[in-house]
Parts: structure tokens; C-alpha cells; sequence
């Protein structure tokens, strides 16, 4: 696969979702073609979240990514990321043309110290308990292929979770969907009562704008 999923023709993207939905397995190569400097699109989403976080002490990020979401948080929150990759670990088993050139990518992402990702791949990793009562889960539930029971694990240790997800509408061509790696097709029915069967009530709800909503959850 190449350096960036966004960066093949959709019918690639679609293509590689699909043999991953086949082999029922995390797209693990997508993730690793991350650059490891955060997703600044991604970044008004978190700061939102963060809005719901303020009281939080310690906070768990579930599909961490590049941690955008702690440069939201208070400084004194715990952030705890997890995700299915480690972007160091990436970018050093990474070919470069230069010792020099991949030199000076870790150094760029050297503030980031990913060696505090905890690494649990939400489809075949069961979920560590990580001490904390306050999480995050934004922009990764799509890329699970049975996300009842990882909620419920979720809910197991957290009191509050600032969720989002890309909902599928009666307009949605699921071929979109894939386009995105996305593997969970769930409607607004579908996850309400999902996040009802997890033990989860709804606190607040925002539209983030297209089929992205956010819910504050207790
Ligand atoms: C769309 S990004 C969202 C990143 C971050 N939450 C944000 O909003 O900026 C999805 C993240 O989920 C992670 N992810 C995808 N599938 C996963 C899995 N099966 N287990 C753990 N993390 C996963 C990816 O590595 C990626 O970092």
C-alpha cells in the first residue's frame, strides 16, 4: 500500500476495505502510512471533545492517532493514549532515502513521544483496564467490526466517554463508506441502542456537521 490511504483511487480504497472486511482484520498498513504529526482537520473535532473533558482528571484516548486531543486538554489532565499503531515505531521500521532524511522525521515528531501509546488493536485485542474513569473514542468506531462489545468493555472502566461517529443515513452507498476504510455501517437507531445495551445514557448530543455527531455519555 502506498504512503497515504487518501492518496489511492477511491476504487483502491474500497478494494483494500473490502479484502480487510474478508479477512475480518484490522487495516493495519492504512494506519501505518500515518505521518505521526497531528491531523489538523481532525482538530476541531477534539477540541470539542475537550470541552466535555474539562473536569476530567484522567483521560483515555481510544484511537489516539497523533494525540491531538491532549493539546486540548488541561495540562494537568493524565492523557492515556491507545491505538492500534505506534507512529515512531512506524516511521523507524520505515524505508527513507537518507539516514539523514529519517532522522530528522523522528526528530519532527520527537515532542509527541508516542512510546506512551498504548498499543491494543480494538478488533482482536481484548481492552486493558487502564485505571482511568473519562474517555475518548472519536473517529474510530467506524473501524470497528463489532463495537457493542468493546463498548461495553469501555463502559466497564469509565464513568463518562466523549464519542463520535460517521452515522449511515437512508442516502448512504455503502461503497462510500468503504471508501473511507470504514467496516461499521451503524444507522442513528442502530448506535443509540447500542450505547443503551453498552449501560451508557446520553448527556449531550452535537452534530459535527454531514452524518458526524458526537455524544457526551454517562
Ligand atoms: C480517524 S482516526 C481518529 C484519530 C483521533 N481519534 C482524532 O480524532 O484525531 C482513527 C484512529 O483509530 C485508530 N484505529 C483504527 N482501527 C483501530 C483498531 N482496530 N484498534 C485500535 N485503534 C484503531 C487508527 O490508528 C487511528 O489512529
Amino acid at each position: 500500500m502506498g504512503e497515504w490511504f487518501y492518496d489511492l483511487p477511491p476504487d483502491e480504497r474500497r478494494d483494500l476495505t473490502r479484502k480487510a472486511i474478508f479477512e475480518k482484520r484490522t487495516l493495519i498498513e492504512r494506519w501505518s502510512g500515518a505521518s505521526g504529526l497531528p491531523e489538523e482537520n481532525w482538530a476541531p473535532r477534539a477540541e470539542l471533545a475537550a470541552k466535555f473533558l474539562k473536569n476530567a482528571k484522567i483521560v483515555v484516548d481510544f484511537g489516539a492517532s497523533a494525540m491531538t486531543l491532549e493539546r486540548f486538554l488541561a495540562p494537568d489532565v493524565q492523557y492515556i493514549p491507545v491505538d492500534c499503531v505506534r507512529l515512531d515505531l512506524v516511521i523507524e521500521a520505515k524505508a527513507f532515502d537518507s539516514p539523514e532524511e529519517k532522522a530528522a522525521k523522528l526528530a519532527e515528531i520527537a515532542p509527541f513521544d508516542y512510546s506512551r501509546v498504548h498499543v491494543v488493536d480494538f478488533n482482536a485485542d481484548p481492552l486493558p483496564d487502564f485505571g482511568a474513569d473519562t474517555g475518548a473514542a472519536l473517529g474510530v468506531l467506524e473501524y470497528i467490526y463489532d463495537p457493542l462489545p468493546l463498548l461495553k468493555s469501555m463502559r466497564a472502566q469509565l464513568k463518562h466517554l466523549v464519542l463520535s461517529y460517521n452515522l449511515r443515513t437512508g442516502k448512504c452507498v455503502l461503497e462510500h463508506r468503504e471508501r473511507h476504510g470504514w467496516v461499521s455501517h451503524l444507522t442513528r437507531a442502530e448506535i443509540e441502542k447500542m450505547i443503551a445495551d453498552a449501560g451508557f445514557i446520553v448527556d449531550a448530543e452535537v452534530h459535527l456537521g454531514g452524518k458526524s455527531w458526537m455524544w457526551s455519555l454517562r
